[in-house]
């Protein structure tokens, strides 16, 4: 059932490439230039049109609605908001008309997501879907959605969802773009990119995993980890905190990469591993004077780059090197080393990766 791996969540972990490729099977379309999501027929111009897209989810759902919010933002124009559902449906939020609020969920029955869907439609509002467990109960109260296609999750801890929900967000944005953001010799060339990220995909677990294990050795008694990354990949540093606290119970804190020098630099010395999304795109500048500044404190940086330079090497621990893309999609990529780092700290530390302690897959009490 673990199809040969010790645990759910690493088979989950290398399943991504097909996860992907299913989650877009018949959706992108490089050979007609198409982005087709049936389960949001009729319901684009509400989307195009909205005065404002509010997100609300939990987890490593929320994380994969902030790269929503990027996404979806630099392609439509339309302003987005993400909140944690358990604060949205709370704090009696303000819903008028002309928004739409979108909830994501892998399981599908997150008592707080839920609860959004229903704070929505009691306010009158239309309420859209990305779930993964197809007849789940958020599923079934959304007017229409779109299913991730990844196949069953187990391991508590998220990974083939994250990546798959980042996936159908980037194909709603492109579908958004179609003809207001970019030409058709754009959308062409992204959609073309977007079909090619499970291959780049396979090719970070087929290069890195054996990396990322010994240096799970390096790193398996820190107490304390940073995680930092800037536009796109901001999220992506929230998310590799996410999974290391949860499976291997090392305390860890994602930020903006320029927000270190609010606060979280005081936390540097030497025994304080920070892991930066160093990727060659507009913000690599800024995120190469953050690491020089680590560096100068004498931190341990591990970067994360598509382009493994003299100079980001002579600044680093360790550097895990992956394709490029196109930076928009650079989050399914940078997410798979922090995966698989901490899943491999985590089996060192002795932990129940599949069922962290204090956790539940779905968690279905507010
Ligand atoms: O099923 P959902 O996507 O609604 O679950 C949301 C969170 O409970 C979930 O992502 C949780 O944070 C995971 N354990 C993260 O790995």
């Amino acid at each position: 059932e673990k199809g040969g791996y010790d645990h759910f969540m690493l088979k989950e972990i290398m399943e991504q490439p097909d996860a992907l490729e299913d989650a877009m099977r018949g959706r992108v379309r490089p050979e007609d230039n198409q982005i087709h999501l049936g389960g949001l027929h009729g319901h684009w111009d509400q989307l195009r049109e909205a005065d404002r897209i509010v997100i609300a989810a939990c987890g490593t759902s929320w994380h994969a609605g902030l790269v929503g919010e990027y996404l979806i933002e630099s392609a439509s124009r339309v302003p987005v908001e993400v909140e944690y559902a358990s604060e949205f449906r709370y704090r009696d939020p303000v819903l008028r008309e002309g928004d739409v609020v979108l909830v994501i969920s892998q399981s599908g029955e997150t008592a707080d997501t839920l609860a959004a869907v229903r704070e929505a439609h009691s306010k009158g509002i239309p309420c859209f879907g990305i779930c993964n467990v197809v007849g789940s109960t958020i599923a079934r109260e959304t007017d229409a959605g779109v299913y991730l296609h990844a196949g069953p999750e187990i391991g508590v801890a998220s990974t083939k969802a994250f990546t798959a929900q980042v996936t159908v967000l980037s194909m709603i944005a492109l579908k958004l773009a179609e003809g207001r953001t970019l030409s058709k010799a754009e959308l062409a060339d992204n959609i073309r990119a977007l079909a090619g990220v499970p291959d780049k995909v396979r090719r970070v677990l087929n290069a890195s995993n054996g990396a990322l294990q010994s240096m799970a050795h390096t790193y398996r008694y820190a107490s304390n980890f940073l995680y930092l990354g800037r536009g796109y990949n901001f999220p992506v540093a929230l998310e590799g905190a996410l999974k290391l606290k949860e499976i291997s119970y090392i305390h860890a804190e994602g930020y903006p990469a320029a927000e270190m020098k609010h606060g979280p630099i005081a936390l540097i010395d030497r025994s304080m591993p920070v892991v930066f999304m160093a990727m060659k795109d507009s913000t690599y500048d800024k995120v190469l004077s953050n690491i020089e500044e680590v560096a100068a404190r004498e931190g341990s940086v591990i970067a994360i780059t598509d382009d493994k330079d003299a100079e980001l090497e002579s600044l680093c621990e360790a550097v895990v090197e992956i394709p490029q893309t196109k930076e928009f999609l650079s989050p399914l990529l940078t997410v798979i080393p922090l995966q698989l780092l901490s899943y491999h700290i985590a089996v060192l530390r002795g932990c129940h990766v599949d069922q962290p302690r204090n956790l539940a897959k779905s968690v279905t009490v507010e």
